[in-house]
């Protein structure tokens, strides 16, 4: 049996909230609350101005004003409304199955929509968080769904918007427009910045164990992975390490690369990261020579300058690297004759090794296909995991920008590995 996740590890300079994995309900009815009214907060600032809400259309993100009552909706559906497949009742918004429905709406429809006004989708989430609140003492799906946790889709729901409340806030670093929720960014570094941890051999554990209170269907059922002795960063790397890689022409040598992916780089020209330029220059691009020590003394004279949402800084060497893919993670430890850390080597050090800084500042790239642990069976909500795996990485730890009650050791994240715009950067580990 697993360690219970009340006696696991928690991130270190920043703490989580309560443990919505297993708060009562008037706890969690106070985490719904507090959480919304962050949402809603976003949402007041951005104001009536359609301009403010306008964004181009990317594959990557979702019209805001979309994605704030999608949330709301999703709420409706399993907290209020009930039903696996045909809700029990109508909506509190006539058009709300007709637009704020991920399932039935294709991504680029969502831009060509006519969607209440921020004023009427403000309205709908008071409404439906009034509502799913009452529903805390008799929650619509329970019986149909079984289980211990009567609650477990209103902990699912709460956890939904705050993954959407991150995609919410990269949206204006991926647009580089203000951001209605979060200004400084990653933090800097702490006391294990260029530290390294030392692992015995041992046994880590993915996923879960039943009694572990709440927990997502990818994390359904514990797999124990004995693993080697290895040694591993104590910390995401940052920029200034980064910098260097980047100053070494790394971008120039095809050696690095992932074939496909070095292709890209020679097709769009980019030298560096997404949203870092050489000062003077356009962003990730160099219009001197291909030549790689020239390429690092322009970096060296001229200066790296990195955008965080709409305003362009001096790089700073000790922050934690961000808006990294897991090709860059990659390429940067074949340079520095590193490897990424497997999903099993991150979990033994964040529930084994003092001093293992995680959970404040970024996602982490794993080494690890995303894949179903052993006795897998999607839950209610069956998009959530099963159509992701094998093609996306495992992603571990979690951001400045997610909400600390989101934060767990045990939590399985997953991207394509191509994604550099949401907030993920990596550690290294060796032998
Ligand atoms: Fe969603």
């Amino acid at each position: 049996m697993a360690a219970s996740p009340d006696h696991l590890p928690r991130p270190g300079p920043a703490a989580p909230g309560s443990d919505l994995r297993r708060c009562d309900a008037d706890s969690l009815a106070a985490a719904m609350r507090s959480n919304r009214d962050e949402t809603l907060g976003a949402l007041a600032r951005l104001g009536s101005d359609a301009e403010a809400w306008a964004l181009p259309y990317l594959r990557i993100i979702n019209p805001p004003l979309w994605e704030i009552g999608h949330v709301g909706h999703f709420w409706e559906r399993w907290c209020v409304r009930g039903g696996l497949s045909t809700p029990r009742s109508s909506s509190l918004l006539d058009c709300a199955d007709a637009v704020f429905d991920s399932n039935l709406v294709p991504h680029p429809t969502r831009w060509h929509l006519r969607l209440p006004s921020p004023q009427q989708t403000a309205e709908y989430l008071e409404q439906v968080m009034q509502s799913s609140i009452a529903r805390l003492e008799d929650p619509p799906m329970a019986a149909e769904l079984g289980g211990d946790d009567p609650l477990h889709m209103h902990r699912l729901s709460l956890f939904h918007e705050m993954m959407h409340k991150e995609a919410f806030t990269y949206t204006w670093q991926t647009t580089a427009r203000s951001s209605p929720v979060h200004r400084d960014g990653v933090p800097s570094g702490g006391a294990g910045a260029g530290h390294v941890l030392a692992a015995e051999p041992g046994r880590a554990t993915i996923g879960c164990d039943p009694g572990d209170g709440f927990v997502f269907d990818n994390e359904k059922w514990s797999l124990p992975v004995e693993i080697d002795s290895f040694v591993i960063d104590a910390e995401p790397l940052d920029c200034g390490r980064f910098r260097d890689f980047v100053a070494s022409g790394a971008y120039l040598d095809e050696r690095l690369w992932a074939p496909g992916y070095f292709a890209g780089l020679r097709q769009s020209g980019r030298v560096m990261p997404r949203y870092w330029r050489i000062r003077g220059e356009a962003e990730g691009r160099w219009t001197g020579s291909r030549d790689a020590s020239a390429l690092g003394r322009s970096v060296c004279s001229s200066g790296i300058e990195v955008r965080r949402f709409d305003t362009w800084h001096a790089l700073e060497p000790a922050r934690i690297l961000v808006h990294v893919d897991a090709f860059e993670a990659e390429a940067y430890c074949r340079w520095a004759k590193r490897r990424l850390p497997t999903e099993a080597q991150w979990q033994y050090a964040v529930e084994r090794l003092p001093g293992f800084r995680w959970g404040d500042a970024v996602w982490e790239w794993t080494a690890t296909r995303f894949h179903p642990l052993p006795g897998f069976a999607p839950d209610a909500y069956r998009e959530y995991s099963a159509p992701w795996f094998e093609t996306h990485r495992s992603v571990r730890g979690g951001s400045f920008a997610t909400p600390r009650g989101m934060i767990h050791p045990r939590f399985r994240n997953f991207y394509m590995p191509d994604r550099g715009d949401i907030f993920i950067g990596f550690r290294t580990c060796g032998d």
